[in-house]
């Protein structure tokens, strides 16, 4: 899978940088952050609800948010096709995955840069992805950190036969995927190589031509 992140593209003109890739990406990434979990502002809610108008692309929430449990299953009954709350945010993270999936959404728990992952192992089966910080979570831009992949190889290790995708977010460029697939990721999310490009579709072609067998 791979998820051009918007965070990179136009906020003036979000439902064109949607169509500039519907017919490449699987899921368009949707940076939501609340200038409290993470110190930046973007989107939410209600911006959410018409990128769901807008495109047929599986909108990919990554919620950035203090408190996902009172936040999060609105986007979920929004139509948010993931959604992904951090777990250094939420105390009963089993809780509201169900809630979620309850609410007709894949459920996610992402796991930022100085969060070990062996904590939450043994909840993998409540969840549908895993969210692999390979930044610190705030910023597009940012350089890859390699030693992160350690946690997406402790994390295919016991996904066994879950269905579970694994999903890394953060410098996701041509010269890191591989890497990032060769620890076990599944899922790709790319900001600044997708809308940082000259032609965004190309630029997902790509990537993809990296990753896939
Ligand atoms: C950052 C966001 C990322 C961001 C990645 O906290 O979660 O999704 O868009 O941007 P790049 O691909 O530029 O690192
Ligand atoms: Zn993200």
């Amino acid at each position: 899978m791979i998820a051009p992140s918007l965070l990179s593209a136009d906020f003036a003109r979000l439902a064109d940088a949607a169509q500039q890739v519907s017919g490449e990406a699987d899921w368009l990434h949707v940076d939501v952050m609340d200038n409290h979990f993470v110190p930046n502002l973007t989107i939410g809610l209600p911006v959410v609800k018409s990128l769901k108008a807008a495109t047929p692309l599986p909108l990919d929430c990554h919620l950035m948010i203090t408190d996902p449990k009172r936040w999060a299953p609105g986007y979920a009954e929004a139509g948010a096709y993931n959604v992904t709350f951090h777990a250094e945010a939420c105390d009963d993270p089993v809780g509201l995955a169900r809630d979620l999936r309850a609410a007709g959404a894949k459920a996610g728990l992402a796991i930022d840069r100085d969060t070990p992952v062996e904590p939450y192992l043994d909840l993998l089966p409540e969840f549908d992805t895993l969210l692999i910080m390979t930044i610190k979570a705030g910023f597009g831009g940012q350089a890859f950190i390699p030693e992160l992949l350690d946690k997406v190889r402790a994390a295919r290790r016991v996904a066994g036969d879950l269905e579970l995708r694994i999903e890394v977010d953060g410098g996701i460029a041509a010269d890191t995927i591989e890497a990032a697939a060769e620890a076990g990721a599944d899922a790709f999310v790319a900001g600044t190589a997708v809308y940082g490009a000259q032609d965004p579709a190309a630029a997902i072609r790509r990537l993809r031509g990296l990753v896939d067998d």
